[in-house]
Formats: structure tokens, sequence, C-alpha cells
């Protein structure tokens, strides 16, 4: 019997008998009537028979979780990077930032800093957003950082910055683009769309051959024109042909190495990758006036619930136009990363995990061991239903202090714990089963006795 079967149990019962013969996970979660979880990162190569994509993204699935950086000529305004298109600023109005964007030199040092302490491994940074601004040098434009206010390479800054910290880089691109003079007409005029392809093309080039090997490229937002229209391909085999090894999203009307779901988590079926770009407030841009700010609770819980479902994160924040991070970007990032720091072991997992019935906790799993993530701790006992193989151990992952366990056919609990949560914001349980960690709450509802109740 292989390490994904759930093993004959003598202690299971009845009904519960037939569930006994279920094998991988996904077989087993389709059996329980219960979503199928994905499956991804290196288990894909068989399924996709990519062997090249497993081999480019194998950092990436190991890596969980990024940080997405906006910062341009509408961090200047702070009103948030869609501020041009809807307060309708005349173009002339809008280029005069690119004198007053004039950054301190290196902010993006303290990002990567930042990045380190929160637990990412990546960094994703936009070199040219939708107003059409490049933060790197350009033969092409007059419209970029070293020609502007900010008086050189913003994108070589981040680049060495990230490198320094051990990140690997990502660049995000938007194709749309609001300045351009062919950025619009491009889809009615023939002729404007082949310059304004050939810039595009032009400028991908550029970053794709002066900054050394780079990660990930991000593109963003294909209006007005078609994946024929952009000539996605060719595009892609241009970046490829300069970067074997780098990953692309699917917004260039391709649909790339993964999917780009936004603002929510939703895995993914099959073999594809995902990962799932989140603001930290609801801005991506600064926004000067958001404070709706992501507890660092919620933070830990969105990558908990990524990594359950094989996915990444990607969080963003939004630089002041002097390159400084706000404050509370600060502070719930470095809260997040002192918990990463003692419990990141436990959501750096490459397997997707089918527990999930809980309305106080959120799992991943590594191999045997499920990882049960408390965010709202019950007191000193935690408890679990449904779970169909046999714990052989328990214990804090953050502390490794063993926990006290009993298991009958429906329900285990951990007990002898502490009454107040020994961790924050969210204390989490390393549980060894004896096989994969299934859970069947059906299983529970259905065949849990109810004689004897007095009907
Ligand atoms: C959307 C927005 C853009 C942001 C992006 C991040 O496409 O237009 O402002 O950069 O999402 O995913």
């Amino acid at each position: 019997m292989g390490p994904n079967r759930i093993p004959r149990r003598d202690w299971l019962l009845g009904t519960s008998a037939s569930l006994l013969a279920l094998g991988s996970s996904s077989t087993a979660a389709a059996a329980l009537g219960q979503p199928e979880a994905p499956s991804f990162g290196p288990q894909a190569a068989s399924d996709t028979e990519d062997a090249d994509r497993v081999r480019r993204m194998k950092w990436w699935h190991e890596a969980r979780f990024g940080m997405f950086i906006h910062w341009g000529l509408y961090s200047v305004l702070g009103r948030h990077e869609w501020v041009m298109e809807e307060e309708g600023i005349p173009v002339s109005e809008y280029e005069l930032l690119a004198k007053r964007f004039q950054p301190q030199p290196n902010a993006a040092r303290a990002w990567a800093r930042l990045a380190k302490a929160a637990g990412q491994k990546y960094m994703v940074m936009t070199t040219k957003h939708h107003e059409g601004f490049c933060n790197f040098d350009t033969k092409l434009t007059n419209y970029c950082a070293p020609k502007q206010g900010p008086g050189r390479d913003l994108v070589r800054e981040y680049v060495e910055a990230a490198r320094a910290e051990g990140m690997h880089v990502g660049f995000y691109y938007s194709l749309m683009d609001w300045h351009h003079p062919d950025g619009a007409r491009c889809a009615t005029d023939p002729e404007a769309r082949k310059r304004f392809v050939e810039y595009t093309h032009g400028l991908i080039r550029e970053l794709m051959t002066n900054y050394g090997k780079i990660d990930v490229l991000w593109y963003d937002v294909d209006w007005p024109l078609d994946a024929a229209q952009w000539e996605s391909e060719r595009m892609n085999k241009m970046v490829f042909g300069l970067q074997p090894d780098i990953i692309v999203d699917n917004r260039n009307g391709l649909p790339g190495d993964f999917s780009t779901p936004e603002q929510e988590i939703v895995a993914e079926k099959g073999s594809r990758s995902w990962e799932s770009c989140m603001t930290l407030n609801d801005s991506w841009g600064y926004q000067r006036a958001d404070d709706n700010w992501k507890s660092p609770k919620t933070v830990i819980r969105n990558l908990v619930s990524c990594s359950r479902d094989g996915g990444n994160y990607l969080l963003n924040i939004g630089p002041k136009p002097d390159g400084s991070i706000p404050e509370d970007s600060v502070r719930v990032l470095t809260e997040v990363g002192q918990w990463m720091s003692r419990n990141g072991g436990s959501v750096h997992t490459l397997d997707r995990c089918q527990v999930h019935a809980s309305e106080f906790a959120g799992f991943t799993r590594q191999g045997n061991t499920l990882y049960m993530h408390v965010y709202f701790w019950p007191g000193d006992t935690v408890a679990l239903a449904g779970l169909m193989t046999k714990v052989k151990s328990a214990r804090l992952f953050a502390t490794g202090q063993e926990v006290k366990f009993e298991q009958d056919l429906f329900r285990v609990r951990f007990m002898g714990l502490p009454s107040d949560a020994p961790d924050h914001p969210l204390t989490t349980l390393a549980i060894e089963c004896e096989s994969e960690p299934i859970q069947n709450t059906r299983f529970v509802r259905t065949d849990r006795p109810r004689n004897g109740v007095g009907v």
C-alpha cells in the first residue's frame, strides 16, 4: 500500500468500511462527494506531460508567497492607480507628474527587506502600468524614469535590491496604455496597431534583455486588442528565447503558465497553476485615504487557503511617491513575518490538502502530516470531525511541544492545551497521520449513532 492510500482500519466500522478501499485524495474526495482538490506543482508532470513547465515553475510552487508592488506616477497623487482614467485627467496634465516623481534612491531595498521578513520569496513590480510611464530605461520613449523626475532606472534599483535579499524577480507589464498616441486607436487603425505592437514588443524585449535573469513576466490588461492582434504567440516566443527559465501569466490573451484570480481565492482545476493576487487595503497603487487594511490574521488565513489548494498568494504594497512603504503595510507584513518565522514551514507546503471543514481553522498538508491552523482558539481542547485516518502524534508546530489526543471513529480531540491561544494570530498544530489525511464529514452526519436519544 503506497503512502497515499488509506489503510484498512479495523477500528472503523459499518459503512465506513466501504471508504477504506479508496485510493488517492482526488478519488477519495470524489467518492466522498466533496470538492476535488486540484493537483499542481511537481505532481503535474505526468498530468500535463510538460516537463519544461514543471522545471520552470518548481521554485514558484515552493515559494507560495510573493510581494506585488504598484508604483508609478499615480503614486504622486495618492488616489489609486486608476486615477488618470477615473478622474478623466488629460494626458497633457497627467504627464506633468513625470517631473514631480522624485523618489529617494534605492527605496526598493526596504521593500525587499520587508518581503524577506514577511516570509515572501519573490517580488513582482510594475515596470509600466496603464498610465504608460516606464519605470525603466528605454530607447523607445522619453516617458521613462531616467529621462524624467527620477533621473535613474527604478527597475534596475528594484532588481538589484530584490536579488540582494535572495528574492526571485518578477516584472509586471501592462499592455493597455493610456498615454501612447496609438494606445487606443490601435483597435481600429491598422497602421497604429502595427506601430503600437512593435513598441510593446520592443519594450518587453528591453525588459527581457537588460536586467539579467528574470523569473516572472506578469502581463496585465490586454485592452483593446486580442491575442492575435497583439501577436502574443510571437511575444511569448521572444520572451522564452531571451529568458528560457521564465514563467509568464495569462493576461496577454494566452493561457501562459499560470492563472491570476484577482482579489479572490479560487483554485484552478486539474494541474493548472494559479496565483491569487490581492491588495492589502482596497488599492493597488498608493491611496493615501484608504485605511481598509487587512489584518495579519486575514493575510495568514488567505495564505493558508492558497497553500491548501496548491496556489500562490501575491500580496500587494503601494509605496508612496518617495518609495517608502505605507506604515500600515509595514505593520501588517511585519506581524505576518513574525508568525511566518515560527510557522512558515507549515504553509510552504507542496501537497494539496483535502481536509477543509472547520469554522475555526484552516489546513495545509505535507505528506501524511496535516497542519491545522487555528484562528479562533476554542480553549483547552481542539476538535476535528471526520478524519479518516489514524493520528499518530500531534504537536504545536511553533514550539514542537507534544499535544495529547484522543480519537474515535468520528472525532479527534487535541487536549490539555492552554485555554488562551499559545500563538498569535494563529496557532498551528502539526498532526502526523498514518496515511494521507482525508476528511469525511458526510460520514459523521450519516453514521454517528443516534440510538439512545429517546425518539
Ligand atoms: C487590474 C487593475 C490594475 C492592477 C491589476 C493587478 O488589472 O486594472 O490596476 O494592476 O489588476 O492584478
